[in-house]
């Protein structure tokens, strides 16, 4: 992965100086309304001196979320991910796009993987000049479809909203779209909007239930995940081509439930169940996660090495623990 080499704001200096005279250029962010592109367009509209000026895309101009967005000065457009054409006249004139799916709106890798389509080829359309894809590892180059440590899901995945976004990398590729490739990790924020929070159990004790034994899981604050955007548009063309995963943390299950205790000022304890039994869990999603947190399990050192906290935080100076973390938003964890 690559790390910071020149300091940002000489970088900034840099680009000021080498072509900005005609003002600033703009970054066009899909998911602007969401975590992660929400959490990059606050980075941009924060560095009020910055080179970049942005464009918040969502399909509905009028939501709350979108107007809060233009209050706050971001350029609000209308584009669906669906709609190659409107995808290509929201990237017009960008130079920068941020490129997300969001599986769990459909729970369909196929739909991500034509999103994924539309937007590649409405950023080539568009001539942007630097793509950032919010990407995942295709978990079947480590495990294929024929090994049945976990079962095979929807005919062709094991971890099906890892795996369309990993497929969908090599579309960026194909079409010659200049991208770096940005491998996210585990949001804490799963805590309060994921159900994964604290629950009591029969014993009336809190337990945050994960089916990953002793091993590490990399995760983030969600917020980080567009400051770290942010600061890959910052680094510019030296960026392109190039696999960037992030993580402000790498924590078992049992650091994370000391962690909350706490922060929270009560025992959390870890329950630790098999992937299979949190495969029945029966939710939507359910299997899909159980497979997600066996791959993350069995190939611990891979998913952690290939999110590497140090060269996160050099991207990313703000880059948050998980006790920071926990600080400023445990008062938001639901507790059931
Ligand atoms: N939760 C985790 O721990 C985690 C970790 C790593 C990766 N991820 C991945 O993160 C992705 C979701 O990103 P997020 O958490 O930032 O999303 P989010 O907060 O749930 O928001 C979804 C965003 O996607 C936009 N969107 C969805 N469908 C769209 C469409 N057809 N056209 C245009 N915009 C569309 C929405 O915009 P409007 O509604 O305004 O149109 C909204 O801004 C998922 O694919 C998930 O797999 C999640």
């Amino acid at each position: 992965m690559a790390t910071r080499k020149t300091p940002r704001r000489t970088k900034k200096a840099a680009d000021k100086k080498s072509g900005t005279a005609t003002g600033k250029r703009i970054i066009a962010v899909v998911g602007a309304t969401g975590a992660q592109g929400g959490g990059l367009v606050r980075a941009i509209l924060n560095d009020k001196n910055g080179p970049f000026t942005v464009r918040a895309i969502t399909r509905n101009v009028n939501s709350e979320k979108a107007k809060a967005l233009a209050d706050a000065g971001a350029e609000v457009v209308a584009a669906d991910l669906d709609d190659v054409k409107s995808l290509k006249k929201a990237f017009e004139g960008a130079y920068g796009a941020f490129c997300v799916t969001n599986f769990w709106e459909h729970l369909k890798p196929e739909k991500e993987i034509s999103q994924a389509r539309n937007m590649a080829e409405a950023a080539k359309d568009a001539g942007v000049k630097h793509v950032i894809w919010s990407t995942l590892e295709d978990t079947r180059k480590s495990i294929p479809l024929s090994d049945d440590r976990m079962p095979t899901l929807m005919g062709k995945y094991k971890v099906p909203h890892f795996d369309g976004k990993g497929e969908a990398n090599d579309i960026f590729t194909q079409l010659g779209v200049p991208t770096t490739f940005l491998v996210t990790s585990f949001y804490w924020e799963n805590f309060i909007y994921f159900g994964m929070g604290p629950k009591k159990g029969a014993d009336g004790k809190l337990a945050i239930t994960l089916p990953m034994g002793t091993k590490k899981l990399p995760s983030i604050a969600a917020e980080d995940i567009g400051k770290t955007a942010y600061a890959i548009f910052e680094e510019g063309s030296e960026m392109i081509g190039k696999t960037v995963g992030i993580a402000g943390g790498h924590l078992t299950g049992a650091q994370m439930a000391k962690a909350l205790s706490k922060a929270l000022g009560q025992q959390v304890n870890y329950n630790a169940v098999p992937p299979a039994a949190f495969r029945g869990f029966g939710f939507p999603g359910a299997e899909d996660l159980g497979n997600m947190f066996q791959f993350n399990s069995e190939f611990e050192q891979d998913c952690c090495d290939a999110r590497n906290i140090s060269e996160t935080k050099s991207l990313n100076p703000e880059l948050m623990t998980f006790d920071r973390w926990l600080a400023e938003n445990k008062s938001r964890i639901p507790l059931g």
